[in-house]
């Protein structure tokens, strides 16, 4: 599988005598160097903790791209002097993964200091607050307190992030190296490193949680369903991975915008009768003002919406009690019931803490009780952000268009309803990459190791991907037999890492 540009790639090298020698490409080390260190200090709420930074470790044998294959991993100082911190030891401590990919782009590693909460935005312009200003944190990170990375290790994490190719990579030669399933495999194989090196460094390579938001919720999502999955192995085999599995302990995903091949039908069956738009996200550019659909996407969004009940229904997905969740023609049934529950849920968690829904006539509360929500009424309320297709755009315009690209294709259809409603005609890609960007392809299947525990957290007010998709991927795993916690926090827009205390306090319990 290693493209012919790969291997000529090195310098010729002249040896002793005349003959020249076709240099090998470098291979770096899989082994663990605990001597290679810098001494850091992160602050948590006043209190400064030591760490060791094990910074731009080249996690596979035979990288592609060296910008983007590297691993960050930090270790509380402690861990060297037989401390125990928040009950762990170097033996026990959970391996917090967060990974900064956003907009199916490459992204570098977090770092200890000076990573502000959150990631860089998927296109690389970083999106502006009211009046400009930076946004809370940064990108779609959350709030402003310590970062992720600073409180797990408070918290006696170690923490390990991995970068990883994306969807505009590409070599000196200009192909494209980033196109899916690359990101994952990347990730996986930083996984590989950790596991492979257990015994040589603190913390439990048994005990990793992974963490996302977005895209990266997604990738985040994939690494929990997929662990140890032979489909990925000829990729992770041609990089050089370290011997060993790449299945993980959890999960946690902010708004994983996943189940990427039936997003755009559970996009209309959600927002179908919302025939005006608002782009907000950095990924679909800004139109504060709101746009109206034409007449043509109008028909699109009721042909994706019809789709939608067929899948659903073939999920054949149940709610805890038993009751069987599904949809009639028109989308309407348990399902919508059941997802509305979840928001009516959400709604009376911000009730209880303290906050005003009164002006919101589509919620019915009496006594202090959500009674009742108007499902249709609350999607109004919510907008629609993104035009039909949602995400298997017909003119290629998506981000998720340019993932499903290939090393000499930029940007291809993914969907058999976009191939065949295509506006320009785009090749489609294949089917088999398409299928290993998927978590829920793979959850529970032969030969893999879904991850046991996994906390979804999906804003009620995040319109990035119907709120179809983390019910479906949550309820699917649960009926597998997985251990899920999901929430849809009132009022949250896309955005991650904002309840980080809940976020580590579910993984303490998980792991002590
Ligand atoms: C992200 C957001 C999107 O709306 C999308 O389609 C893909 C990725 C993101 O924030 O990572």
């Amino acid at each position: 599988m290693k493209p012919m540009h790969f291997l000529f790639a090195g310098l010729f090298a002249v040896s002793a005598g005349t003959t020249p020698l076709l240099a090998q490409p470098k291979r770096y080390s899989l082994d663990f160097d605990a001597g290679k260190y810098e001494p850091q200090t992160v602050t948590v709420n006043g209190n400064e903790i030591s760490i060791r930074a094990f910074e731009r470790i080249v996690y596979v044998a035979n990288p592609v791209d060296t910008t983007y294959q590297i691993l960050n991993i930090y270790i509380p100082e402690g861990y060297f002097h037989g401390e125990t911190i928040n009950g762990y030891t170097a033996r026990s401590a959970p391996v917090f993964f967060p990974n900064r990919i956003g907009g199916y782009m490459a992204a570098q590693p977090a770092t200890a200091i000076n990573t502000p909460n959150g990631r860089p935005p998927g296109n690389g312009t970083p999106p502006q607050g009211p009046g400009g200003a930076p946004p809370n944190g940064m990108g779609m990170g959350g709030n402003r307190g310590p970062s992720a990375m600073a409180l797990a290790l408070s918290k006696g994490y170690v923490v390990a992030s991995a970068g990883a190719r994306g969807r505009m990579t590409k070599d000196a030669q200009g192909l494209f190296t980033g196109k899916s399933p690359a990101a994952l495999v990347d990730l996986k194989a930083a996984i590989r490193y950790l596991k492979y090196n257990d015994e040589a460094m603190p913390g439990d390579a048994n005990k990793i949680i992974s963490n996302g938001t977005s895209a990266g919720g997604a990738m985040s999502s994939l690494l929990g369903a997929t662990g140890n999955n032979k489909d990925y192995e000829p990729y992770l085999k041609d990089l050089g991975a370290a011997p060993a599995n790449d299945d993980i302990f959890a999960v946690s995903a902010y708004c994983p915008i996943t189940n990427l091949d039936n997003a755009d039908a559970a996009y209309e069956w959600q927002f179908n009768g919302v025939n005006t738009y608002r782009r907000g996200g950095p990924m679909q550019g800004n139109n504060a003002a709101g746009a109206a659909l034409t007449p043509e996407q109008i028909t699109v969004s009721a042909q994706l919406k019809a789709l939608f009940p067929a899948y659903l229904n073939s999920l054949q997905l149940t709610a805890p009690d038993g009751q069987r969740l599904s949809l009639d023609n028109s989308g309407n049934g348990s399902f919508k019931e059941y997802v509305n529950a979840y928001v009516i849920a959400s709604a009376q968690k911000a009730l209880g803490s303290g906050k005003d829904l009164s002006a919101h006539s589509w919620l019915t509360i009496s006594g202090g009780k959500v009674t009742d929500l108007n499902f249709d009424a609350f999607v109004r309320y919510q907008e629609r952000m993104k035009t039909p297709p949602a995400f298997d755009a017909l003119d290629l315009g998506s981000p998720e268009n340019q993932e499903f690209g290939t090393a000499t294709v930029d940007k291809q259809h993914f969907t058999a309803f976009s191939a065949s409603h295509s506006t320009v005609q785009a090749p489609r890609a294949d089917e088999q990459f398409v299928r290993m960007l998927n978590p829920m392809h793979y959850i529970g299947t032969k030969g893999t190791q879904t991850a046991k525990y996994w906390r979804i957290r999906h804003g009620s007010k995040d319109k990035d991907t119907s709120l179809a998709i983390p019910v479906i991927l949550a309820t699917y795993l649960q009926n597998k037999g997985y251990t899920v916690n999901l929430e849809l926090p009132w009022d949250r827009p896309h955005s991650g890492d904002y309840d980080l205390d809940e976020l580590f306090q579910w993984v303490d319990q998980l792991c002590k």
